[in-house]
Formats: C-alpha cells, sequence, structure tokens
C-alpha cells in the first residue's frame, strides 16, 4: 500500500459553483471521494490537501517528505503558470508527481499555456474534468508499481 497525496491549489474549493462551463459540476469533496475510492480500489490511500495560499502549498509539500507520501497528484491551479516556489518544493522532497488540470489550459488563454511543473512531472493530464484525478491514481500506481516501491 503506498500513499497517494491530492494537492489543489487556488479556487478549486470552489469547485461545483466556479465556471462550471469550464471545470465541471462536481464538487471538489465528490472528485476527492472518487479518486479516494479509485485509489482504495488498487490498495492505496489517497490524502487530499487543498489551499488558496502559496505557502501553504508548499509547507504541504515539504511535510510529504516525512509523513510516507510515495507519490503526488497536483493541480496547482493558477500557481501552474507562477509559482516557482512550488516548482522548487517539488524538486526539493524529490518525490514524483503527475501535474491535472480539470481544463484544456491549452486551449484556453496564451498564458495558460506555459506551466512550471510539466517539465518536472512524471506526467501531465490536462482537458478530462474531473475524470483526470481518477486516471493520476491509476497512472501513479502503475509508476509505483514499476519500480517496485508500493
Ligand atoms: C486549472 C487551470 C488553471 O489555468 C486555472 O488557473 C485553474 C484551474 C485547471 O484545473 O484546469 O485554477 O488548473
Amino acid at each position: 500500500m503506498a500513499r497517494l497525496l491530492l494537492l489543489n491549489g487556488p479556487n478549486l474549493n470552489l469547485l461545483g459553483q466556479r465556471e462550471p462551463e469550464t471545470y465541471g459540476r462536481a464538487t471538489l469533496e465528490q472528485l476527492v471521494a472518487r479518486a479516494g475510492g479509485t485509489a482504495a480500489s488498487l490498495g492505496h490511500e489517497l490524502v487530499a490537501f487543498q489551499s488558496n495560499a502559496e505557502h501553504e502549498l508548499v509547507e504541504r509539500v515539504h511535510a510529504a517528505r516525512g509523513d510516507g507520501t510515495a507519490f503526488l497528484i497536483v493541480n496547482p491551479g493558477a500557481f501552474t503558470h507562477t509559482s516557482i516556489a512550488l516548482r522548487d518544493a517539488l524538486l526539493a522532497v524529490a518525490l514524483p508527481f503527475i501535474e491535472v488540470h480539470l481544463s484544456n489550459v491549452f486551449a484556453r488563454e496564451a498564458f495558460r499555456h506555459h506551466s512550471w511543473f510539466t517539465d518536472i512531472a512524471v506526467g501531465a493530464i490536462f482537458g478530462l474534468g474531473g475524470g483526470g484525478y481518477e486516471l493520476a491514481v491509476r497512472a501513479a500506481a502503475e509508476h509505483l508499481a514499476a519500480r517496485g516501491t508500493s
């Protein structure tokens, strides 16, 4: 069994109400429950954390180094396009992660086309809505199994 940490950045606490035509109608709680169910069905544990504050996300990543987290699934929200601090935190803990975006960021404004995370991620999922979190859980489980770390 491995512990997976699902990290969500700013404004993702408003899923369900926030621009539903872009981000869907499911709440973050519902998406976390679905992804957690998928993790459990694969014999893993999913822990979720959301914050609107950059330093809280950085500190949660630091804590992941010592709390048994084997893999992260990260939707940095708007910090995707701005946060070198969160990028550096992920590099510092050297834990593998998958970047997830609910929307297809490449079909949106030009400022969303650059991510500070994709080049250091195991992989990225975008444009598949909340189902992207479940796909990331499955990919994380396969990644860990392939490396004998689960
Ligand atoms: C997002 C895409 C970002 O550009 C945006 O700032 C978000 C959500 C997504 O999941 O599609 O907050 O990360």
